[in-house]
């Protein structure tokens, strides 16, 4: 599989974090840059696909050749934005860090400090994108990520199995690896098969990872 090995293809990618409102001034966010995301929309590029890059809130420039681009803030918008964009796509990849919890209610106003006594946020559950497509009778193939910071092979096969993926991608989270950072390493693991990518930067790493998912949905879907 040589340099335009998604020629044809339709690509939905989710990148960054999401961002969670409190009230007006205030978020419960996450860490991730979106770099990982936005390298995985520029191979895909590179690989001749159509695609589609659904961002939450990051100062990343678009790459160049991206037909599309989305910009979402809260995981219920991600998630939106992502079912729409998938109904046309042959391949979603979800490297997005999707927040997996909301408050219940976004005050209007900005929340008062109340001398001495503690706040109490009620969180509810967003809804997970790649189970939602993975629900559907026909959806496109699936790519997630799996960051995790300890037993990565074993969540992310977890992973895998219980969100009806095609393909996981599982990074370790710290020594210089992953959120924040300019490199990264990925394990892919797919139903019968794993691949390491080793330490490379994250340009790279996509690279690699694209022409993996273009030899895997070959495989599968012809
Ligand atoms: O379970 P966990 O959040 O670690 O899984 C990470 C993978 O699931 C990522 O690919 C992420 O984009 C995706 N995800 C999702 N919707 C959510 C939470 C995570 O699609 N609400």
């Amino acid at each position: 599989f040589g340099d335009r090995s998604l020629a044809g293809l339709k690509v939905v990618v989710s990148a960054g974090p999401t961002f969670e409102d409190i009230d007006p001034v205030r978020f419960i966010g996450n860490r991730s840059s979106g770099k990982m995301g936005f390298a995985v929309a520029a191979a895909a590029v590179q690989a001749g696909a159509e695609v589609t890059l659904v961002a939450g809130p990051v100062g990343l420039a678009t790459p160049v050749g991206v037909a599309r681009r989305i910009d979402v803030r809260s995981a219920a918008q991600m998630h939106a934005a992502v079912l729409q964009a998938a109904v046309q796509a042959d391949i979603y990849i979800g490297a997005a860090a999707v927040g997996d919890y909301r408050p219940q209610e976004v005050s209007a106003q900005k929340l008062k400090k109340r001398d001495g006594g503690d706040l109490v946020l009620r969180l509810g559950e967003n809804p997970d994108i790649l189970a939602s497509l993975s629900a559907q009778t026909t959806h496109p193939f699936l790519v997630g990520f799996a960051a995790e910071t300890h037993d990565v092979a074993a969540y992310a096969q977890d992973k895998l199995q219980r969100k009806g993926l095609d393909m996981i991608a599982a990074n370790q989270v710290g020594d210089g690896l992953g959120f924040e950072a300019a490199d990264n390493a990925l394990t892919l693991y797919w139903a019968g098969g794993a691949v390491e990518l080793p330490r490379a930067a994250k340009s790279e790493l996509a690279r690699r990872l694209v022409a993996h998912v273009a030899e895997r949905y070959r495989a599968m879907r012809g």
